[in-house]
């Protein structure tokens, strides 16, 4: 059977001083049905840029020039406007990094979840608000009932972020996209909304595409993970496989920052240097230029997708170089 959604040959770019610049650059991976796929990279990498273009709403000039994001073998990328309206409202939820933006402060919380479903379905008012204090309820908003009239900042940033979530889960979505949902919140707050995620994601057995930097967030809830490096993919692999034995230098070096591996009061060890700005990305492995691993083809060539193991893929040249080398070549 095909995945829920199939991504493939994704680029999207905006227009630079000497032509188009690939912010997400030939993007391809599955998102099955129930999973949890976390999508990882520093910031900078094209981990928004690919959830936007998955659902159309990359901000202009930007634009999707190439690839195909199938929702069960419907290509997104063709569907009138109106069409790709209704797959937003219904079948596939985004929830950001920023509740406090996306909430009208003007409107009370109730009355813009209320408002979100009757956009989508032909509902009474009554019953679109029983259906909001039902999801209060679900998303843990203690005293549901009373924070229907409650206005934005009056709650928590937790609370907002439920109510976002709520607002997410309104249109019983099939595919939840979750970009950085717990970067604004506290630590002990973080640890509360992801085991939140953690608990509808099985209830409603929904896919949820996990946008994140951190590598704790993966471990608490992803099945699988993609990591992304300045708009391209470099490995994709089981959660377990990936954190256990990571195949690609970046990912190695992802992982040796992870606050958990670390002692406490240990200075933990970053990968030198940033990512660099989507016009000065290298031409061959966009992560030659800060790869300790890089050797002669590196900055020339283009890493070709390699398959170490069943279900595990990486684009690196020392990768490729080791599976000759054990092939016997
Ligand atoms: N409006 C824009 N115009 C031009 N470039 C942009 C715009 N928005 C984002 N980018 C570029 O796209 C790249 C990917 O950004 P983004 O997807 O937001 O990364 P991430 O979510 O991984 O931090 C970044 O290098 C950023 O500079
Ligand atoms: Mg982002």
């Amino acid at each position: 059977m095909s995945a829920l959604l199939e991504v493939r040959g994704l680029r999207t770019v905006f227009p630079g001083e000497s032509g188009p610049v690939p912010v997400v650059d030939d993007i391809a991976f599955d998102l099955d049905r129930s999973e949890v796929l976390a999508l990882v990279g520093e910031s900078g990498s094209g981990k928004s840029m690919t959830a936007l273009s998955i659902l159309r709403l990359v901000p202009k000039p930007g634009r999707v020039d190439a690839g195909a994001v199938a929702l069960e073998g419907e290509n997104l990328l063709d569907l009138p406007v109106t069409a790709m309206r209704r797959i937003r409202g219904r079948r596939i939820s985004m929830i950001f990094q920023e509740p406090m933006t996306c909430l009208n402060p003007v409107l009370p919380v109730g009355a813009q979840v209320v408002e979100a479903i009757q956009l989508h379905e032909a509902i009474s008012t009554v019953d679109a608000r029983a259906r909001t204090r039902d999801l209060f309820a679900e998303v843990g908003i203690p005293d549901p009932e009373a924070r229907l009239d409650a206005y934005p900042h009056q709650l928590s940033g937790g609370l907002k972020q439920r109510v976002m979530i709520a607002m997410a889960l309104s249109t019983r979505p099939e595919i939840l996209i979750a970009d950085e949902p717990t970067t604004a919140l506290d630590v002990t707050v973080q640890a509360q909304i992801l085991a939140l995620l953690r608990d509808l994601q099985r209830e409603r057995r929904m896919a949820i595409l996990l946008i994140t930097h951190d590598l704790g967030t993966v471990n608490e809830l992803a099945d699988r993970v993609a990591v992304m490096y300045a708009g391209r993919l470099v490995e994709v692999a089981e959660r377990r496989a990936l954190l256990s034995e990571p195949l690609h230098p970046y990912t190695r070096g992802l992982l040796r920052s992870m606050p958990a591996l670390a002692r406490p009061g240990e200075r933990l060890p970053e990968i030198p240097g940033v990512v660099p700005p989507p016009d000065q990305w290298p031409s061959g492995c966009r992560f030659s230029t800060r790869c300790a691993e890089r050797f002669e083809p590196c900055a020339d060539r283009v890493p070709s997708e390699t398959e170490p193991a069943p279900g595990r893929r990486v684009w690196c040249h020392d990768v490729e170089r080791r599976l000759d080398g054990g092939a016997g070549k």
